[in-house]
């Protein structure tokens, strides 16, 4: 055995004495916690376990920070960059059992939950009270991974990402220590801003074991409208006018017509296959009637057709569930296939440009790549349908990747928007960001100098 295997198999007997049978090596379970929902191949860690506590979690970062035994924190394993893959090995500590609400307070409109409470989990908990959490990044994901990755969605264009909406967090750092980032004051002005630290730090600097949120009243309210145009650029213009008008839609999501055809027939729905638009819009009676003719005159001048609108909340569900089914959806255009997932994001002003270059790259592809997005705050995806053992299809769609993401950032955009970068836009770090990524390697070194969280991910050191 290498002295790192019997370092390994050190800690993982330490553990097995304080956790008895909440640690397994079992085969499948370590199958289970071996990958996320992206094109990214898989990779068993050695052990995974299960923790109750803050305490207990620290208990375990401890008795690895001895062994200098990788730790990969993992919530629901919906992530789409290979971020939760535990890449070099180690011990996955999967939150599944730290699933409670601790508290709400409806009076200052936040509230604390343990890790592994999912978004839905959480507004079916505070929906009698008539407030909700509009992060929605599709997916049932846990908040604790959703603020590590600083996940967003359908709802980012009016209420912001995790970014706006995490007050603060419990965090075990990579010694073991225990720190709440902040106070529940809505604003604080008290030294460095360790919360946004920890927002996005997908698991490399501590593991997020507690997140306060920010929550929001149910708007009397709420109406959705699908969309369709003639031409791709008209329905980009109408996204970009309403924005730039300040029309606070709630949601206004593109689809074009290749992910249309995907969901119509994933979804059983009859839409028209064409590029087509989302939309939502929250506020009162009036508010929402205002907003929306307001939006259906920019979209008839810009090749719109007809608004289809829901008030109902069984339509307005089924309508946003077909949405957040289009992984799946794409999935299924190809039986046995993977979905390489992208993301970028763009100044809204350079969104028609952006999108449209990419069309024309996708018309000269022998690969189908559905775009799909959140319009509103310049953020957009294509599905690679990919067979992941083909290298011809994996060079392909890296080539049309790498020609995205160099074209948003030459648009003074960012390389992920919101999937955050994992495994798969390691490559793109420094194009976008530069001498910072030097001072985000220092910010890494000095919290986790072992290198033991979630190690490999985001830069190499
Ligand atoms: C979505 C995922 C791909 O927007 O981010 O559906
Ligand atoms: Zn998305």
């Amino acid at each position: 055995m290498s002295v790192a295997q019997e370092s390994l198999s050190t800690a993982i007997d330490e553990l097995t004495n304080i956790f008895a049978d909440r640690i397994t090596t079992n085969v499948s379970v370590r199958d289970t916690h071996s990958r996320d929902e992206s094109w990214h191949h898989p990779h068993k860690p050695d052990a995974v376990i299960f923790p109750h506590t803050t305490e207990e979690v620290s208990k375990i970062v401890t008795v690895c920070a001895r062994y200098k035994t990788p730790i990969i924190a993992y919530g629901t394993g919906t992530s789409l960059e290979g971020n939760v893959i535990p890449h070099h090995g180690g011990i996955v500590v999967d939150l599944d059992r730290m699933n409670q609400v601790l508290r709400v307070n409806v009076e200052d409109l936040d509230c604390t939950v343990q890790a592994r409470v999912t978004r839905k989990q959480l507004n079916e908990h505070i929906r009698d009270q008539g407030i909700f959490f509009p992060i929605d990044p599709g997916a049932d994901a846990s908040l604790g991974g959703m603020a590590a990755t600083r996940a967003s969605g359908t709802n980012a264009v009016r209420y912001g990402t995790m970014r706006e909406n995490v007050l603060g967090l419990t965090v075990v750092l990579a010694d073991g220590r225990i720190i709440k980032t902040s106070r529940r004051a809505r604003k604080s002005a008290a030294g460095y801003d360790l919360t946004r630290l920890f927002v996005g730090s997908e698991g490399t600097l501590g593991i997020i074991t507690e997140v306060t949120l920010k929550l929001y009243g149910i708007p009397e309210a709420m109406a959705s409208a699908v969309c369709s145009f003639d031409d791709l650029k008209g329905a980009i213009d109408t996204v970009i006018q309403t924005i730039q008008m300040g029309i606070p839609i709630a949601r206004i999501e593109l689809l074009d017509d290749v992910q249309m055809d995907a969901v119509n027939k994933y979804s059983d729905l009859n839409y028209a296959v064409k590029d087509t638009l989302f939309l939502e819009f929250h506020g009162s009676e009036n508010g929402v009637k205002e907003q929306a003719e307001f939006v259906q005159t920019i979209a008839s001048d810009n090749t719109g057709g007809e608004f289809k609108w829901t008030t109902k909340p069984e339509e307005r569900s089924k309508l946003w569930a077909a949405r957040h089914d289009v992984t799946y959806a794409t999935k299924s255009i190809r039986p046995g296939c993977e979905v390489w997932a992208t993301d970028v994001c763009v100044p809204i002003s350079n969104l028609a440009n952006c999108i449209l270059e990419t069309k024309e790259d996708l018309k000269d592809s022998f690969l189908i790549a559905p775009l799909v997005g959140h319009v509103g705050d310049g953020n957009f995806h294509l599905g690679f349908v990919i067979n992941r053992e083909d290298p011809k299809e994996l060079e392909e769609a890296e080539r049309l990747n790498d020609r995205l993401v160099m074209r948003a950032l030459a648009m003074d955009g960012t390389c992920t928007g919101e999937h955050g970068i994992g495994l798969g836009k390691m490559k793109f770090l420094t194009a976008e960001h530069g001498e910072s990524v030097g001072v985000m390697r220092e910010i890494k070194k000095s919290l986790d100098p072992l290198n033991i969280m979630n190690p490999g991910k985001i830069f190499s050191l």
